[in-house]
Order: structure tokens, then C-alpha cells, then sequence
């Protein structure tokens, strides 16, 4: 459960990343800091803003946003309706659409008010839109707070795989805060606390123990606390590499399997928990194939029972259908799929010194056949 606790002021801290090309980006973090908003949109000069969001965002928070915008310009809400099944080119082009006929012009600038759908959907929007219009991020889910609005990765699903139709492409700032995401039901705190356990995982054990120390009840301070630390540690990641191109290994820990069951169980699953289940199985495929010991691999599973996310590959998800999915993994760069297998907190396995490792499809049937 988490802890009721009152809606806090704080300041605004602004951190920075390098979004490639020696261009940077801030990124203003806060709690109950909304009203600030229009001291960093004013500087875009926009002649409108259309704001992308998605049908369940809190209606309150939809509205509260738009006036605050509209004392800076013209503010359209767009709204598509809500979940994953939404994150196609079909969405992008209704979207775009009503986007035009509402007057969008190459001064127009996209606000992207939700999660990860949202911000995925709304930064391809803009990249595309008259060969790219402005964009930057107002995040409302823990997802898309700690991870999907903080980075360059744009994307819209196929019917068949995750991400397959995108860009690399930099919003002007990306604004967070905190309070927006306490009308969040509990289930997307316990998604977004996956992806922290991730960068636990890659980048900090003590983290991974601090998460861990506090499960199953998160009060919010302590919420918004493993969220600044997981900004951070992706800071970190992206600092080094701006495209995600070499460090997917740290971001991507357990999303080879976490993206297949989302696109094969379509809407079931949270991002957060097709993850928590992806990390659990590729942990036993490292097992299985002697890199990692027994024991981190059953602390990854109790970590997530603890917090209360799923581990278990769903009855009704066969191995066939796993392995058919992998052909369309978006990280593919040879007939067969790289998984990044850990060893050990912060160390992957490499072959032949390469970080991809080629997982034999028996292993992989076996392991999938010991996670129901
Ligand atoms: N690097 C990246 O680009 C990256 C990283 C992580 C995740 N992702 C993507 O992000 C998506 C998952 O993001 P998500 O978990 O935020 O899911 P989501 O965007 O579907 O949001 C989850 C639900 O929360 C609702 N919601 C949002 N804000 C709310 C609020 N303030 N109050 C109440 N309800 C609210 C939404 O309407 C939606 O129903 C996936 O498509 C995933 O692939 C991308």
C-alpha cells in the first residue's frame, strides 16, 4: 500500500543530458510545481500548444494544464483513448489529424501529458509532424517519470513487436512533477518501481536493496525518492551514450522477453510488469546457462514477488508464441536475437567479448517451461 501523504511544495531542480550532437536538455523536477510551467513553455514562443494525452490521464489534471498553457497560447487537447493497443500509426495519424485541423503550423509545439504511451506516441508525433515541430514532456505515470520521457527514443508499436516505427528524436525540456503522479493507481507505482529494480540491477545494489528494504509499502517520500535515484542512474547511462545504442544492455535487462508478453497479451500487462517477468526469465535463462548463481537468480524473483509484480509466464503464453515474437525484436541485428545476460549486480556476460549472447532455442524453451 502506499502511504497517504499531503501534496508537498518543493523547488525546482534542473538537471541536464546530453541529447547527441553536443545539444543539451533540461530536465526541471519538482513536486506540486505545475504552476511553474509556463516560465519554460513561454520560452518556446509558441503560436499554439496541442497537448497529447490519453483518455484515463486524471481529467483534472488534463484541464488544470490546459489553462495553465493557455495563459502562454492557443492550447488544444488532444486525447486518444487509453493503453498500450493505442501505440500505433494508426493513433499517431487520428492524432495528427485533428492536430492540422485545429491549425497546427511548424510553430506549434507538442505537450506530451501522460506515460510512456503518451510520451512515445506524442515525441514520433513531433519529430513527423511538418518533418519536425517542437516537443517537450509533461510525464504522469512513474514509467515515463524515471525512464520513457528521459532519453531521445520515439516509437509506435507493429501488431507483431514493440517500438518498431520511430526515431531518435529530443524533446526542448522535459517537466516533472512528482504530485502529478499521486492519482496513479497503486498497480503503475509497482510497474515504474520495475524499472528501478533494473537500474538497481545494472548500475547499484545498494539501490536494488533499498527498493527492496521498503517493499511492499511505499509511502510517497520513499517513492519519490527511488525515482530521483533511477533519473539519475539513467542520467548516468545517457551520458555516455546519448542514442541508447551501446548501453542497451542495461536498459533493455529483461524487455527482450518483457516486450514479447506485451504484445502477445496485449493490454494485460503494464510495461513495468511484462518487464518484471522478462527480467525474471532472462535472469533463469543466465542460469541455465551457467553465468549467474542460483541464489541472485531466486533474489531477482523474490524481489518482485515482494513488491508485489508478477513473475510468472501467463498459462495461456506458449513458448511458440514467445520465440515467433522475438523475430520482430527491435534490438535485432542478426537472424538470431542478443540477449543481455547478467552475471552478477552490474555485470553482464559477454562472448568473445561481445555483450550479446545467442541463447540456444531448447534453453529457452526449458526456461520458459520452468516460469509457469
Ligand atoms: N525509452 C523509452 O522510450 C521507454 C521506456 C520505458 C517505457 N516505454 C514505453 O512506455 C509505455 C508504458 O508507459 P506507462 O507505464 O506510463 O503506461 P501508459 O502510458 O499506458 O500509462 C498507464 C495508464 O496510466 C494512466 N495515467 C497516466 N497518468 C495518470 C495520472 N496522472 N493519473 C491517473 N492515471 C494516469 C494512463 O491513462 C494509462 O491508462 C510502453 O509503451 C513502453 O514501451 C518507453
Amino acid at each position: 500500500m502506499i502511504h497517504e501523504t499531503q501534496a508537498k511544495t518543493t523547488g525546482i531542480e534542473t538537471l541536464s543530458y546530453d541529447v547527441g550532437g553536443g545539444n543539451v536538455r533540461s530536465i526541471y523536477i519538482g513536486s506540486n510545481t505545475l504552476e511553474a510551467l509556463p516560465k519554460y513553455a513561454g520560452g518556446l514562443k509558441a503560436d499554439k500548444f496541442f497537448i497529447i494525452s490519453d483518455t484515463e490521464v486524471d481529467g483534472h489534471l488534463k484541464e488544470r494544464v490546459k489553462g495553465i498553457l493557455a495563459g502562454v497560447a492557443e492550447t488544444h487537447l488532444l486525447c486518444f483513448p487509453a493503453g498500450e493497443s493505442s501505440k500505433t500509426l494508426a493513433t499517431l495519424e487520428t492524432v495528427a489529424a485533428e492536430a492540422l485541423d485545429a491549425g497546427a503550423t511548424k510553430s506549434s509545439v507538442i505537450v506530451c501529458l501522460g506515460g510512456g504511451v503518451v510520451g512515445n506516441l506524442g515525441g514520433l508525433l513531433a519529430a513527423l509532424l511538418f518533418r519536425g515541430i517542437r516537443f517537450f514532456h509533461v510525464p504522469t505515470t512513474m514509467v515515463a517519470q524515471i525512464d520513457s520521457a528521459i532519453g531521445i527514443k520515439q516509437a509506435v508499436n507493429y501488431r507483431k513487436g514493440k517500438n518498431l516505427f520511430g526515431q531518435y528524436y529530443a524533446p526542448e525540456f522535459v517537466f516533472i512533477d512528482f504530485d502529478t503522479i499521486r492519482t496513479l493507481p497503486e498497480r503503475h507505482i509497482k510497474a515504474g518501481l520495475a524499472e528501478s529494480i533494473k537500474h538497481g540491477l545494472c548500475q547499484d545494489m545498494e539501490f536494488f536493496d533499498y527498493i527492496g528494504s521498503h517493499a511492499p509499502n511505499y509511502s510517497w517520500e520513499v517513492v519519490d525518492r527511488i525515482a530521483r535515484r533511477t533519473i539519475e542512474l539513467k542520467l548516468e547511462l545517457l551520458k555516455l551514450d546519448p542514442l541508447e545504442g551501446k548501453l542497451d544492455p542495461q536498459l533493455e535487462l529483461g524487455h527482450t522477453i518483457g516486450h514479447a508478453l506485451e504484445i502477445i497479451v496485449m493490454g494485460r500487462f503494464l510495461h513495468g510488469e511484462a518487464i518484471a517477468i522478462g527480467m525474471v526469465v532472462e535472469s533463469r535463462v543466465s542460469c541455465a546457462m551457467g553465468f549467474m548463481e542460483e541464489g541472485l537468480c531466486r533474489r531477482i524473483e523474490n524481489i518482485f514477488r515482494r513488491v508485489g509484480l508478477p513473475t510468472r509466464v501467463p498459462d495461456d503464453v506458449s513458448a511458440d508464441q514467445i520465440i515467433e515474437i522475438l523475430k520482430y525484436d527491435n534490438k535485432r541485428k542478426t537472424a538470431k536475437n542478443d540477449f543481455f545476460l547478467l552475471e552478477d549486480f552490474t555485470r553482464f556476460h559477454r562472448t568473445d567479448g561481445s555483450i550479446g549472447t545467442k541463447v540456444p532455442e531448447a534453453v529457452l524453451r526449458e526456461v520458459v517451461a520452468s516460469c509457469y
